[in-house]
Protein backbone atom coordinates (compact mmCIF):
# COMPACT_ATOMS: atom_id res chain seq x y z
CA UNK A 1 0.00 0.00 0.00
CA UNK A 2 1.25 3.64 -1.11
CA UNK A 3 -0.80 6.17 0.32
CA UNK A 4 1.74 9.04 -1.30
CA UNK A 5 1.41 7.35 -4.89
CA UNK A 6 -2.61 7.17 -4.31
CA UNK A 7 -2.89 10.85 -3.49
CA UNK A 8 -0.84 11.77 -6.40
CA UNK A 9 -3.21 9.57 -8.57
CA UNK A 10 -6.17 10.95 -7.16
CA UNK A 11 -4.90 14.80 -8.00
CA UNK A 12 -4.22 13.53 -11.82
CA UNK A 13 -7.89 12.52 -11.38
CA UNK A 14 -9.11 15.56 -10.39
CA UNK A 15 -7.65 17.73 -12.98
CA UNK A 16 -8.46 14.47 -15.70
CA UNK A 17 -9.29 16.17 -19.08
CA UNK A 18 -8.67 12.88 -21.14
CA UNK A 19 -12.33 12.58 -22.18
CA UNK A 20 -15.49 14.76 -22.96
CA UNK A 21 -16.74 13.60 -19.78
CA UNK A 22 -14.87 16.67 -17.97
CA UNK A 23 -17.14 19.05 -19.53
CA UNK A 24 -20.36 18.41 -17.90
CA UNK A 25 -18.75 16.93 -14.77
CA UNK A 26 -19.13 19.02 -11.11
CA UNK A 27 -16.64 17.09 -9.88
CA UNK A 28 -14.78 14.23 -10.59
CA UNK A 29 -14.67 11.06 -7.80
CA UNK A 30 -11.05 9.34 -7.46
CA UNK A 31 -12.53 7.07 -4.55
CA UNK A 32 -11.97 7.27 -0.57
CA UNK A 33 -11.36 4.91 2.27
CA UNK A 34 -9.14 4.10 5.01
CA UNK A 35 -8.48 0.71 3.35
CA UNK A 36 -7.67 -0.93 6.45
CA UNK A 37 -8.87 -4.78 5.29
CA UNK A 38 -7.03 -4.36 2.25
CA UNK A 39 -10.76 -4.78 0.06
CA UNK A 40 -10.97 -2.88 -3.15
CA UNK A 41 -14.67 -2.31 -4.14
CA UNK A 42 -15.44 -1.28 -7.41
CA UNK A 43 -18.74 0.66 -9.13
CA UNK A 44 -19.06 1.88 -12.20
CA UNK A 45 -19.26 5.58 -12.41
CA UNK A 46 -20.30 8.68 -10.31
CA UNK A 47 -24.10 9.47 -10.28
CA UNK A 48 -25.92 12.91 -9.53
CA UNK A 49 -24.78 12.55 -5.78
CA UNK A 50 -21.29 12.13 -6.48
CA UNK A 51 -20.83 14.17 -8.90
CA UNK A 52 -22.07 17.24 -6.35
CA UNK A 53 -20.20 15.88 -3.11
CA UNK A 54 -16.62 14.44 -5.09
CA UNK A 55 -17.02 11.21 -3.00
CA UNK A 56 -17.78 7.55 -4.40
CA UNK A 57 -21.77 6.22 -3.19
CA UNK A 58 -22.71 8.84 -1.09
CA UNK A 59 -26.57 8.80 -2.76
CA UNK A 60 -29.24 5.82 -2.30
CA UNK A 61 -26.96 3.21 -3.85
CA UNK A 62 -24.17 4.46 -1.08
CA UNK A 63 -26.73 3.71 1.54
CA UNK A 64 -27.18 0.30 0.93
CA UNK A 65 -23.77 0.17 0.30
CA UNK A 66 -23.12 1.56 3.98
CA UNK A 67 -25.72 -1.23 5.30
CA UNK A 68 -24.33 -3.74 3.68
CA UNK A 69 -20.72 -3.03 4.43
CA UNK A 70 -21.66 -2.77 8.33
CA UNK A 71 -23.90 -6.36 7.85
CA UNK A 72 -20.57 -7.85 7.77
CA UNK A 73 -18.39 -5.84 10.21
CA UNK A 74 -16.70 -3.42 7.84
CA UNK A 75 -16.49 0.06 7.55
CA UNK A 76 -15.24 2.44 5.24
CA UNK A 77 -12.45 2.69 6.84
CA UNK A 78 -11.27 -0.62 6.12
CA UNK A 79 -12.17 -0.64 2.42
CA UNK A 80 -11.16 1.76 -0.61
CA UNK A 81 -13.85 2.27 -2.85
CA UNK A 82 -14.03 3.72 -6.62
CA UNK A 83 -15.14 3.41 -9.91
CA UNK A 84 -14.33 2.11 -13.54
CA UNK A 85 -14.89 6.18 -14.82
CA UNK A 86 -14.43 8.69 -12.27
CA UNK A 87 -16.49 11.07 -14.12
CA UNK A 88 -20.42 11.36 -14.43
CA UNK A 89 -21.94 10.49 -17.05
CA UNK A 90 -24.65 12.51 -18.40
CA UNK A 91 -28.15 11.38 -17.35
CA UNK A 92 -26.28 8.45 -16.10
CA UNK A 93 -25.82 6.53 -19.10
CA UNK A 94 -23.66 3.44 -19.41
CA UNK A 95 -20.36 3.96 -19.94
CA UNK A 96 -19.07 4.43 -23.17
CA UNK A 97 -15.87 1.89 -24.58
CA UNK A 98 -13.77 5.29 -25.24
CA UNK A 99 -14.40 6.50 -21.86
CA UNK A 100 -13.45 3.31 -20.04
CA UNK A 101 -10.17 3.08 -22.13
CA UNK A 102 -9.40 6.55 -21.22
CA UNK A 103 -10.24 6.03 -17.41
CA UNK A 104 -8.68 2.87 -16.87
CA UNK A 105 -5.00 3.45 -16.60
CA UNK A 106 -6.53 5.55 -13.39
CA UNK A 107 -7.66 2.50 -12.12
CA UNK A 108 -4.93 0.18 -12.79
CA UNK A 109 -2.35 2.65 -11.48
CA UNK A 110 -5.03 2.29 -8.21
CA UNK A 111 -4.67 -0.94 -8.28
CA UNK A 112 -0.73 -0.67 -8.40
CA UNK A 113 -0.84 1.95 -5.61
CA UNK A 114 -2.80 0.07 -3.29
CA UNK A 115 -1.86 -4.00 -4.08
CA UNK A 116 -5.29 -4.99 -2.86
CA UNK A 117 -5.79 -8.39 -1.10
CA UNK A 118 -8.89 -8.61 -2.20
CA UNK A 119 -11.11 -7.19 -5.12
CA UNK A 120 -15.63 -6.28 -4.74
CA UNK A 121 -16.96 -5.54 -8.21
CA UNK A 122 -20.38 -3.81 -7.98
CA UNK A 123 -22.26 -4.48 -11.28
CA UNK A 124 -21.35 -5.58 -14.98
CA UNK A 125 -18.90 -2.82 -15.79
CA UNK A 126 -16.51 -3.54 -13.40
CA UNK A 127 -16.80 -7.23 -13.51
CA UNK A 128 -16.30 -7.05 -17.17
CA UNK A 129 -13.11 -4.88 -16.57
CA UNK A 130 -11.84 -6.97 -14.62
CA UNK A 131 -12.53 -10.09 -16.70
CA UNK A 132 -10.96 -7.98 -19.76
CA UNK A 133 -7.80 -6.98 -17.70
CA UNK A 134 -7.07 -10.06 -16.06
CA UNK A 135 -7.72 -12.97 -18.72
CA UNK A 136 -10.74 -14.25 -16.44
CA UNK A 137 -13.48 -15.89 -18.74
CA UNK A 138 -16.19 -13.58 -18.48
CA UNK A 139 -19.85 -14.73 -17.84
CA UNK A 140 -22.85 -12.84 -17.28
CA UNK A 141 -22.83 -11.66 -13.54
CA UNK A 142 -26.22 -13.66 -12.95
CA UNK A 143 -23.61 -16.66 -13.50
CA UNK A 144 -20.40 -15.16 -12.41
CA UNK A 145 -21.58 -13.45 -8.78
CA UNK A 146 -20.97 -14.23 -5.06
CA UNK A 147 -17.69 -16.33 -6.16
CA UNK A 148 -13.88 -16.15 -5.90
CA UNK A 149 -11.93 -15.30 -9.32
CA UNK A 150 -8.07 -15.04 -9.16
CA UNK A 151 -5.63 -14.46 -11.70
CA UNK A 152 -2.16 -14.01 -12.47
CA UNK A 153 -1.21 -11.69 -15.55
CA UNK A 154 1.42 -9.32 -16.70
CA UNK A 155 -0.38 -6.76 -14.54
CA UNK A 156 -0.24 -8.71 -11.19
CA UNK A 157 -2.46 -10.85 -9.52
CA UNK A 158 -5.48 -9.83 -7.91
CA UNK A 159 -8.65 -12.08 -6.33
CA UNK A 160 -12.20 -10.45 -7.60
CA UNK A 161 -15.49 -11.37 -5.84
CA UNK A 162 -17.86 -10.42 -8.00
CA UNK A 163 -21.29 -8.99 -7.31
CA UNK A 164 -24.09 -6.81 -8.22
CA UNK A 165 -24.46 -3.17 -8.13
CA UNK A 166 -26.67 -2.09 -5.19
CA UNK A 167 -28.67 0.31 -7.39
CA UNK A 168 -29.71 -2.61 -9.64
CA UNK A 169 -30.66 -3.77 -5.50
CA UNK A 170 -32.73 -0.94 -5.10
CA UNK A 171 -34.64 -1.65 -8.62
CA UNK A 172 -35.51 -5.39 -8.20
CA UNK A 173 -36.26 -7.36 -4.52
CA UNK A 174 -34.93 -10.70 -5.75
CA UNK A 175 -31.08 -8.82 -6.44
CA UNK A 176 -31.08 -7.78 -3.21
CA UNK A 177 -31.75 -10.77 -1.60
CA UNK A 178 -28.66 -12.36 -4.00
CA UNK A 179 -26.43 -8.81 -2.75
CA UNK A 180 -26.76 -9.48 0.84
CA UNK A 181 -26.16 -13.75 0.24
CA UNK A 182 -22.79 -12.57 -1.26
CA UNK A 183 -22.21 -10.41 1.61
CA UNK A 184 -22.47 -13.33 3.34
CA UNK A 185 -20.07 -15.44 1.43
CA UNK A 186 -17.47 -12.02 1.06
CA UNK A 187 -17.25 -12.61 4.90
CA UNK A 188 -16.46 -16.00 5.00
CA UNK A 189 -14.20 -15.36 1.85
CA UNK A 190 -12.07 -12.23 3.79
CA UNK A 191 -11.84 -14.64 7.32
CA UNK A 192 -10.40 -16.91 5.45
CA UNK A 193 -7.77 -14.79 3.51
N1 LIG B 1 -23.01 4.13 -8.69
C1 LIG B 1 -21.72 3.81 -8.94
O1 LIG B 1 -21.43 2.90 -9.71
N2 LIG B 1 -20.78 4.51 -8.33
C2 LIG B 1 -21.02 5.48 -7.46
O2 LIG B 1 -20.07 6.06 -6.94
C3 LIG B 1 -22.37 5.79 -7.20
C4 LIG B 1 -23.34 5.11 -7.82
Amino acid sequence: MNWEELRKIEEQIRSCTRCPLHEHRTNPVPGEGGFRKGVLFVGEAPGRNEDLQGRPFVGRAGKLLDELLESIGLSREDVYITNVLKCRPPNNRDPKEEEISACSPYLEAQIAALSPKLVVTLGRFAWAWFCERYGIPYRKLTEAHGRLYSSSTLFGSVRVFPTFHPAAALRRREILDLLREDFRTLKEILESL
